[in-house]
Formats: structure tokens, C-alpha cells, sequence
């Protein structure tokens, strides 16, 4: 892929910012992926020898650090429900110097946009020299990460330039989900092998587009709920908890709000006292079984003066929140409930006059332990 590389890959064009561009890079990279790793007849297409490796294995860990730890989340819901075999969720700071006591036949999965985060990389260095099975998910062919795994899929996202990562989180997410279903394929999982990947890809690509056209609206909706706040909470339960966690890392890394991701149920055991009049708290809303309860948690916040923002699945909507999605499968949510969020963390830096492209602190890809 890297060879048809253009130059709109890595100019702005008429975008003010590269976040903003590669926001909307979105569902061109849904519709690659497709193209790449799905064939007419629906199925998928990954190495056999990588797909046969993870079947062996009686647990998958997962390796990463920021937006790639919390793709990882998401990536064990797939796995563990296409594929049924277990899947542990690590940063890699900790799982270096604090191993946990592995499986018997563990398989790595490493995550990295970059394929050179140093962290990261000195967990691979250690998993070679026990002899355990790797794979990388990279967008960067021939990276560290890329050359020192096993086997390398690319998350075939083009550049991301923006230090906050957007579009190499939703290919992250696409591509476990193709990974999960080629296992679960092979297993005869019959939930797997009914799951038409390609189609609700190319779906979820419409549907990305649809809430980026809706930009302005997400636009006047900061003015109105982050404009004079110095902090916010993300609660969600399962998935929507693991997008919470994304949507919060997002905006606290570029508009310097306050923000934490919650799981819903666990607002009320401690964290529910940082709430006061005004708090924004925003319930992101995508899973049937959990729904209710999260509606519950957003209650309590409420009467303790939270300004509530609920991001929902039309089909779960009530008529007072505030964005409500188009109907994704159960399995990919993420995929669009993340877009809003992203945008969210735009237009609030964009608000408070913060470069948007280059926040303070932060580097594209770091290489220091
Ligand atoms: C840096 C970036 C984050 C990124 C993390 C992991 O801290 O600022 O945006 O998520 O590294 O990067 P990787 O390239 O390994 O996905």
C-alpha cells in the first residue's frame, strides 16, 4: 500500500488542521480495509499461518499504550466473542516490569499506530526472548514493532500527522474485527462466520460520514456544555466504557479539560463526588443490555448538577439526547460512536485557541521508556 502513497495522504489540502483531515479520513480507511482484507464471497483474508497461530493459543494478550491501549479494549470484546478464546488487556509501562503469570500458550498482539513506541517495544524484546508468538498491528510498514514481531498486519490508515490519534483507532478496531472473525471463521463459530464484516464496514463508512456532515451541530453543542468548564467525565458501560476511555484520553490531550472515562456502574462508588453544578458528564450510550442502567447513572449525576450530554443508538434513543447515531452492528459501535467525540475534542481546543495538531507535552511517537 505504502507505494501508492499520494500527496493527499500527507498534505493538509484545505483542511485547517491534520486532526480535522484525518477525521475525515475515516471512511476512505473503513472502505481500504475492506478492500484489503475481504474478498466478494464475504470472508476474510489473513494469513492462514497467523490465524492457525491464535487458535493454538489459549490466550491472547494484548500490548499497547494510550489510544492503542484503548483500541486494545475493543479488541478483546471481538476476540473473546468470535474468536472464544480469552484475551488480557496491558499497558505495556506496567506489563514489562510487573509480568503477570502467563498461560500456558500465550499469543501477543501488539498495537501501535507508529510501530516504534519504546514501551512497547521492550515487552516484544522480552516475549522473543521467551519464545511467544507475536503479531504486530501497525500503520508504519517496516517499523521496529513491524520487524522485531512475528507477523505484521498494517492498519493501512495513511499517515496520521496530528498527535492525537483518530483514524488509526478506528482502523485498529476494523482490523481486530477482521482478525477475530478469520479465528472465528476457522473455529466454526457460528456467530463469526454469520457476521458480514465487509457489508457493516462499508455501512459504518456511510454512517461516519453522515456524523462528520454534522460537524457544525457538535460545534455549537461545545459552546454550550465545555465552553467555561475545567473538567468532564465520559461514563459508558462495556464497549461504551472503553470508548469512554478513548473520548476522554482524546480530550484531555488537546483541549487540556479535565476529563475522565468511567465505568458507569463505578461513577457512584467514589468519583461521583467530583460532581457539581454544571459538571458535563456525557453517557455514551450504544449497548442494549446496558442501557437502562446507564440512563440510571446519568440520573443520579443530574440530580447532583451534572450537565448531561448523551451520545445514543437511535434505537435506544430518548428524544432529549443530545446526538443521537444512526444503527451500527453490536459488535462494531465503537467504530461511530467515537467519531462525535473526536469531533468534540476538536472543536473544544479549537474554542479555547490551542493548536490542535500540537498539543503541549506531547509527541507523535515516543521512543524513551
Ligand atoms: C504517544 C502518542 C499517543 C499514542 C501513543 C501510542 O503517546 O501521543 O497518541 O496513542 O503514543 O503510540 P503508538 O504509535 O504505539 O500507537
Amino acid at each position: 500500500y505504502e507505494a501508492q502513497l499520494d500527496l493527499n495522504d500527507i498534505e493538509k489540502g484545505t483542511y485547517p488542521y491534520y486532526m480535522l483531515k484525518e477525521i475525515n479520513d475515516q471512511p476512505t480507511v473503513m472502505r481500504r480495509i475492506v478492500k484489503e482484507y475481504t474478498k466478494q464471497n464475504g470472508s476474510v483474508v489473513i494469513e492462514p499461518e497467523i490465524v492457525e497461530k491464535i487458535k493454538a493459543s489459549d490466550r491472547v494478550y494484548i500490548i499497547a499504550c494510550g489510544t492503542s491501549y484503548n483500541a486494545g479494549w475493543v479488541g478483546k470484546a471481538l476476540i473473546e466473542k468470535m474468536a472464544q478464546i480469552p484475551v488480557e488487556v496491558h499497558l505495556s509501562s506496567e506489563f514489562g516490569y510487573n509480568m503477570p503469570l502467563l498461560s500456558k500458550n500465550p499469543f501477543f498482539i501488539f498495537l501501535s499506530q507508529s510501530g516504534e513506541t519504546a514501551d512497547s517495544r521492550q515487552v516484544l524484546v522480552q516475549t522473543n526472548r521467551l519464545g511467544y508468538p507475536s503479531l504486530t498491528l501497525t500503520n508504519v510498514a517496516g517499523s521496529t514493532l513491524s520487524r522485531e514481531a512475528d507477523y505484521t498486519l498494517l492498519l493501512l490508515a495513511g499517515p496520521e500527522i496530528a498527535v492525537a490519534s483518530t483514524k488509526a483507532y478506528t482502523a485498529q478496531i476494523a482490523v481486530l474485527a477482521i482478525v477475530a472473525k478469520a479465528i472465528g471463521d476457522a473455529s466454526g463459530n457460528e456467530q463469526s462466520e454469520k457476521f458480514d464484516i465487509a457489508h457493516e464496514l462499508s455501512v459504518i463508512a456511510s454512517i461516519m460520514e453522515t456524523i462528520i456532515d454534522e460537524k457544525a451541530t457538535i460545534d455549537q453543542l461545545v459552546t454550550e456544555y465545555l465552553s467555561d468548564t475545567r473538567n468532564a467525565f465520559y461514563i459508558g458501560r462495556g464497549v461504551d466504557y472503553y470508548v469512554s476511555m478513548e473520548a476522554s484520553l482524546k480530550l484531555k490531550e488537546i483541549s487540556y479539560i479535565q476529563a475522565e472515562g468511567f465505568a458507569a456502574g463505578e461513577l457512584k462508588h467514589g468519583t461521583i463526588a467530583l460532581i457539581e453544578k454544571g459538571t458535563p458528564v456525557f453517557g455514551v450510550i450504544t449497548d442494549k443490555k446496558t442501557a437502562a442502567h446507564t440512563r440510571g447513572n446519568l440520573k443520579e449525576v443530574e440530580s447532583r448538577g451534572a450537565h448531561n450530554f448523551v451520545i445514543s443508538l437511535a434505537s435506544l434513543s430518548k428524544e432529549s439526547d443530545q446526538l443521537v447515531l444512526p444503527d451500527v452492528h453490536s459488535l462494531l459501535t465503537p467504530l461511530v460512536s467515537v467519531v462525535p467525540t473526536q469531533l468534540i475534542a476538536y472543536f473544544a481546543t479549537l474554542q479555547r485557541g490551542y493548536d490542535v495538531d500540537k498539543p503541549r507535552n506531547l509527541a507523535k511517537s515516543v521512543t524513551v521508556e
